[in-house]
């Protein structure tokens, strides 16, 4: 049994892919499984936490103990996350599509015989960089953010540390012959403001267990996070 060391802290979790509409029966979407959203929801919520999760389209089961909320596109996980606010804790594990089809199609779109359609996009909102950057009265204490990178991992994210206004990214290689995407472990750097700690490969399980046990050290052991 975990020590209950986040009791009384709330918080909340993205996970998974977004689907952004086309047309009634279609959608723009991505390959994330929500495996490592989910998992850090569940450990979180194993050291006493109140977790929301708010997860996109995933075939994982809602984690035992944990609020879940589902949603579809971009634009609803946005809205679900602020409803939730405000929490101690904001991690933001889910891979949002950063654009959406700028108009739905109302009826399903019909090959006419002409040219194919041109999808016009549109930049959907940052979630995680919205977290960050609200008013001081509902702004999570702390906010954690991944960035998926391919090349130059770490200082990709500390740049992304500053462009996101986020405390702490959690910053793992998504290169090719990886695997992170969809597989059961990851190699990740907890990058904050002033250090790197450079995580070996571990299950998603583990890497969720260790975040949760830096962030219930950064709320109980000292202010510096
Ligand atoms: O900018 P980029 O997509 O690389 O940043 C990744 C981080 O930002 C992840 O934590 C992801 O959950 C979050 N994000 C978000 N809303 C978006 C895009 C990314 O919360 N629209």
């Amino acid at each position: 049994p975990l020590k209950q060391d986040l009791k009384g802290r709330r918080a909340i979790v993205t996970s998974g892919p977004t689907h952004e509409p086309i047309d009634p029966v279609r959608y723009i979407a991505n390959r994330s499984s929500g495996k490592q959203g989910h998992a850090i929801a569940a450990a979180l919520a194993a050291r006493g936490a109140e977790v929301t999760l708010v997860t996109g389209p995933v075939t994982l089961p809602d984690p035992p103990g944990v609020r879940t909320v589902h949603v579809e596109a971009a634009r609803d996980m946005f809205s679900a996350c602020f409803l939730d606010l405000p929490v101690d804790i904001f991690v933001a594990a889910a891979a949002v599509a950063d654009w959406r089809v700028a108009v739905e199609a109302p009826q399903k779109l019909k090959k006419s015989g002409d040219l194919p359609p041109v999808l016009k996009l549109a930049e959907n909102p940052d979630i995680l960089r919205a977290i960050s950057t609200t008013d001081a009265k509902r702004r999570p204490a702390l906010v954690v953010g991944f960035a998926a990178e391919t090349e130059n991992v770490v200082a990709h994210a500390q740049k992304k540390l500053s462009s996101k206004g986020c405390d702490w990214i959690l910053a793992n290689d998504v290169s090719e012959g990886t695997q992170t995407f969809g597989g059961d472990s990851n190699a990740v750097h907890l990058v904050t403001a002033n250090a790197v700690e450079d995580w070996p490969r571990m299950s998603k399980t583990e890497v969720a267990a260790r975040l949760a046990e830096r962030i219930a050290a950064a709320f109980n052991e000292d202010t510096t996070k």
